[in-house]
């Protein structure tokens, strides 16, 4: 992993600090392509992808972005070939014990969501260890998506509320948006405001369906890897020029 820099890097001054999003969610596109190009195995590329979230998740701790939401590993991902598959697992939980040092220092608070049942059990441990350990930190909010898929959180919201009212708790027409969004895995961190896919591709692949309903896109033809403080100081131009109106005139 590259050393980061300690020292806190100001907003470049054509941003404007009270028009940032406050929540900021990736989509990872592009690791293994980047390996490819280079004549490296897919897993190079994924490790790099590492090293870029981390600079992103640095990056809005330094300019004050509040939230940051990762797709990790998605539901079909498992689609993939099994040694992908238990490179990734081994991965996340490297990452997650590697660094959770850090992590403490810079305040930031972690949460996975997803099916996360499904997840390797040593992983799992990690994974419940890094939520613990920085559940009372207050810096960024930093979520990662790994086994996840929106339409499934979808349902079983729906599981959820429909057993509320079957067990008379409540009424089919109390629910509401506000409320069908409490029972989401977001629940805590609210609605994106900008979404960024990597590598061009113009998809929402399963991710947080419901949460982007008014989200701004950014696609940019970047890689995951050379995803960097210069490609998000382009994304945050790009939505600092948007007109968000949420529907309205
Ligand atoms: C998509 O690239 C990327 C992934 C499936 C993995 C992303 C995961 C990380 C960067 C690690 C995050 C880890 C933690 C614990 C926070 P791709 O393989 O689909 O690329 P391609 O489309 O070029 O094949």
């Amino acid at each position: 992993m590259t050393a980061m820099p300690t020292i806190l890097q100001e907003l470049p001054s054509d941003l404007d600090q009270d028009r940032l999003p406050r929540h900021v969610a990736v989509i990872m596109d592009g690791n293994g392509r980047w390996a490819k190009r280079r004549g490296l195995p897919r897993i190079m590329g994924h490790r790099r992808g590492v090293d870029a979230l981390k600079g992103l998740l640095r990056c809005c701790n330094d300019w004050g972005i509040k939230s940051l939401t990762a797709y990790a590993f998605s539901t079909e991902n498992w689609g993939r070939p099994h040694e992908e598959v238990d490179f990734l697992m081994t991965l996340f939980e490297r990452v997650l014990l590697r660094e959770l040092q850090e992590m403490m220092q810079e305040n930031v608070r972690i949460q996975f969501v997803g099916n996360l049942e499904a997840l390797p059990p040593s992983l799992q441990a990690q994974i419940e260890r890094s939520m613990t350990e920085t559940q009372n930190n207050h810096g960024i909010q930093f979520t990662v998506a790994t086994n996840y898929g929106g339409r499934q959180e979808i349902l079983q919201a729906c599981r959820e509320i429909a057993s509320l009212v079957q067990q008379g708790k409540i009424q089919p027409d109390e629910i509401d948006e506000a409320m069908f969004s409490q029972h989401l895995y977001t629940a805590n961190v609210g609605d994106p405001d900008l979404l960024i896919r990597t590598s061009g591709e113009m998809r929402l692949s399963n991710f947080l369906l419901w949460q982007l309903a008014y989200a701004e896109l950014y696609i940019t033809e970047a890689l995951w890897p050379d995803f960097d403080r210069t490609e998000f100081h382009r994304a945050l131009s790009s939505y600092q020029k948007r007109d968000r109106r949420f529907g309205k005139v």
